[in-house]
Order: structure tokens, then C-alpha cells, then sequence
């Protein structure tokens, strides 16, 4: 038998700097700008063809208050959240952090104080890990767009860009992320992307870098969506429709919905970056932090089902809930309490036990393909999700056939004719 091939020493040092990653299942995304003083999208600059000189004057009109981001990091702790992330520079352009290469930042403009320091701070002194975005598109920069067709304009341009970067990781002590976004016009060797990565490394050797800057980096980013990844993998989730500020967009998921999503993250052994646009003082609208809240409240009782759940489980849709899996336990996230009975279908599995988690045993008859857990309260134990932890023997694999099953002939047993 040919030896597993061994791990290339980059390989090895990727597993060790993704290791709090991969079990950190989720995060604060936090997009904070100019965009928050108009409250109509983060992208307002362009989907409204708003002319630079006009956008610029909004840098002198923002004054956030006293130190908005204690206030996220508390909230973010709070809700369970294990890291963030914030934009230190959106598309439009405006730096939040003392830059030496553009007067267009926090410190010298309207706020005259960094913006990305008081966050840092912040998320750490809540034990939080800590995430800088940076748009690499620059709606500003005179050369933002020029660089693609002029060499002169793409040199100084990429200058501008790397040496930024260089800034935010050489200022502001230990960084955990470097989330890059939207890499338009340039392609990958005009960026220099491989010499950026190589000196975020360089500056950071314990960081994590996402995919956005055209190389395939340390993680994924589904945007918008869960869809699991071969690999560590991270989906990034707007509150309500957008990421900035937006009080007009009340389309907000509720705390049920970010429960699910949880779970579903937890599944495939991925994260889930959930957004909060703080408005223009830095406050946090409802009702934003109080479903932060009963999020967190739900994992404080149910967190192990999500944050060490992460090993496969093949299943099926059902509509009273899904699967999470570690090791011989199987989490069952209910959040449709069909009343004193559940029924699952499917299961190949042998289930030797079940119980509401962390509570008493319920009752367990499987005949053939079907599972019923009986002696459950009326009413669901927690409206969110209720999680039945289950033990198994065998393989925990659910196999449901469109069609109907007929005695005798299970399509799914394979020593039956
Ligand atoms: C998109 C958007 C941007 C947002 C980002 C978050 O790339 O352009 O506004 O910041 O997604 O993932």
C-alpha cells in the first residue's frame, strides 16, 4: 500500500494556524463607514453614482460615539461569538485606521481617532479573536480604477494597496484574520497576490487569510449561503439585506433562523460570520442585539451540539429538524416540537439511548426504518431548537427514498432481495 503522502511543511503550518478556526463555528462581521451616515447599503457610493467630491465631505460629518466597539465585543461575547471581523476600509474607500499614505482616514478626518485601534481592543479584551477586512477595490483612489489599463497608475495603485495592508498588521499588535474583499479590476498577477499573502505571513506568521484576493488562501467564503466546503470554510450572512447600516431594510432573521443556520454550519464543519451595521455613531439597532442575546442564551444551554459537533452525519431532509454528530453522539436539533412524540425516519443506525440533552432518558422503539422517541413533553422544551442527544452504534447514516417502502423489499437494505 503506498504511504498516505505526507504533509508539505506549508501544509503542516496551515493546519496549525487554522486550528482555533476551524473550531470557533462563529463570528461577529461588523461594516461600519462613511455608507452608515446615509443608511441606504454600503454599496450607496456607486449604486447611486454619488461623485467623489460629494461622498468625500460625509468623512468630516462622522463623529461616532465614545468607543462603540466595547459595546460590539460585549454583544459578541454575549451571543457566543468566538471572533470578529471588521472593515477597516470598504469599496468607498475610507480608512477607519491612521494611514501614513492617505489623509482619507479616521484619524485625520471627522472622528480624529482610530477607529480599527478601539476595536482591537475591544474584541480583545473579551477574550475575542480578531478579523480586519480590507477592500482591495478602492472606489476613491484616483488610480482605483486606471490601474487596470495604465502601468504607471496599477504601480502606484498596488503600492497603495500592499503597503496598507502592511499598516494594518504592523500597528495594531497580533491579528487573527486577514479577510481581503472584491478584487476588481485586476487579476491575480497584476494584484501581486501571491507577494501580498507572502508578506501578511511575513508580518503575521500565525494569521489566517480568506480567498479574496484571487489565490485560494486559508479558507473559503460562501457568501449568502451555506454550502460546505472541502476545507475550512467560513459563510458570511448579512442581518437583514445588507451589510451597512440600512434601517430602512427591516428584513432582519430571527433568532430561529440563526439557531438553524448554526446548525447547519456546525454540519459541515464550517463557521458562520454573521453582519451587524452599526449606525453612524456606532450603536447597534433592535432588533439586532436582542436575538444576539437569545442566541447566545440558547448556546449557553445547547453550545456543545454546535461548537464540537463537527464530525459527518449523511442525512435526510425532515421538517421537525437536522443532524449534528460528534463521535458516537448524535445531536438532533428539533425546531418544530411535533408534541409527545418524534418520529425519525431512515436511520441505519442502531440508537442505544436518547434524552433531551443533558436531561433524563426518553422512551426508544426503532422497528425496521423508523425511530420513535416517546414521552416528550407537549410543548418544545425551547422554541429555538430543542437538541436530543442520541447514542448510536453503526453507521449514522439516514437513507429516505422518495417512493414508498414496501415490507419486505427496503430499497435501502442490501442483503434483502
Ligand atoms: C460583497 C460586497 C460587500 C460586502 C461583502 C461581504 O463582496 O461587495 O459590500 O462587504 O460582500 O462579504
Amino acid at each position: 500500500m503506498p504511504a498516505k503522502p505526507k504533509l508539505t511543511a506549508e501544509e503542516q503550518d496551515q493546519v496549525r494556524r487554522l486550528k482555533w478556526f476551524r473550531e470557533a463555528r462563529f463570528g461577529m462581521f461588523i461594516h461600519w463607514g462613511l455608507y452608515s451616515l446615509l443608511g441606504r447599503h454600503e454599496w450607496v457610493m456607486n449604486r447611486e453614482r454619488i461623485p467623489v467630491e460629494e461622498y468625500e465631505k460625509l468623512a468630516d460629518a462622522f463623529k461616532p460615539g465614545p468607543w462603540p466597539a466595547r459595546t460590539w465585543a460585549k454583544l459578541a461575547k454575549a451571543a457566543g461569538q468566538r471572533y470578529m471581523v471588521m472593515t477597516t476600509k470598504h469599496h468607498e474607500g475610507f480608512c477607519l485606521f491612521g494611514s501614513e499614505l492617505t489623509d482619507y482616514n479616521a484619524v485625520k478626518r471627522g472622528p480624529k481617532r482610530d477607529l480599527v485601534a478601539e476595536y482591537v481592543e475591544a474584541a480583545r479584551e473579551q477574550g475575542l479573536r480578531v478579523g480586519f477586512y480590507y477592500s482591495l477595490m478602492d472606489w476613491h483612489h484616483p488610480d482605483g480604477a486606471k490601474c487596470k489599463t495604465n502601468e504607471k497608475s496599477r504601480r502606484r495603485f498596488v503600492d497603495y494597496i500592499h503597503g496598507q495592508i502592511r499598516e494594518l498588521l504592523t500597528n495594531y499588535g497580533k491579528i487573527d484574520i486577514m479577510w481581503y474583499d472584491v478584487s476588481w479590476p485586476l487579476n491575480v498577477e497584476e494584484w501581486e497576490s501571491e507577494k501580498m499573502n507572502r508578506m501578511v505571513l511575513e508580518l503575521q506568521p500565525d494569521i489566517i487569510m480568506n480567498n479574496r484576493n484571487q489565490l485560494l488562501g486559508d479558507f473559503g467564503t460562501p457568501e449568502g449561503h451555506i454550502t460546505p466546503e472541502a476545507r475550512a470554510w467560513e459563510s458570511c450572512m448579512t442581518f437583514n439585506d445588507a451589510w451597512g447600516y440600512t434601517p430602512i431594510d427591516t428584513n432582519y432573521k430571527s433568532a430561529w433562523n440563526v439557531v438553524g443556520m448554526l446548525r447547519q454550519v456546525a454540519a459541515g464543519h464550517g463557521n458562520l460570520l454573521l453582519n451587524i451595521g452599526p449606525d453612524p455613531l456606532g450603536g447597534v439597532i433592535q432588533p439586532m442585539p436582542k436575538i444576539l442575546k437569545q442566541v447566545g442564551a440558547w448556546l449557553e444551554r445547547w453550545g456543545p451540539s454546535v461548537y464540537d459537533a463537527a464530525d459527518p452525519v449523511h442525512q435526510e431532509w425532515l421538517i421537525t429538524g437536522a443532524f449534528t454528530r460528534k463521535g458516537d453522539t448524535l445531536y438532533y436539533h428539533c425546531n418544530r416540537w411535533p408534541g409527545k412524540e418524534l418520529a425519525i425516519g431512515g436511520l441505519v443506525c442502531k440508537i442505544t439511548d436518547a434524552r433531551i440533552m443533558g436531561g433524563k432518558k426518553v422512551k426508544v422503539t426503532q422497528v425496521r426504518d423508523r425511530l420513535v422517541l416517546s414521552g416528550l413533553p407537549e410543548q418544545a422544551p425551547d422554541p429555538l431548537s430543542t437538541v436530543i442527544e442520541m447514542k448510536f452504534t453503526g453507521e449514522p447514516k439516514q437513507l429516505l427514498g422518495a417512493g414508498h417502502v414496501l415490507i419486505g423489499r427496503d430499497p435501502w437494505r442490501k442483503t434483502e432481495k
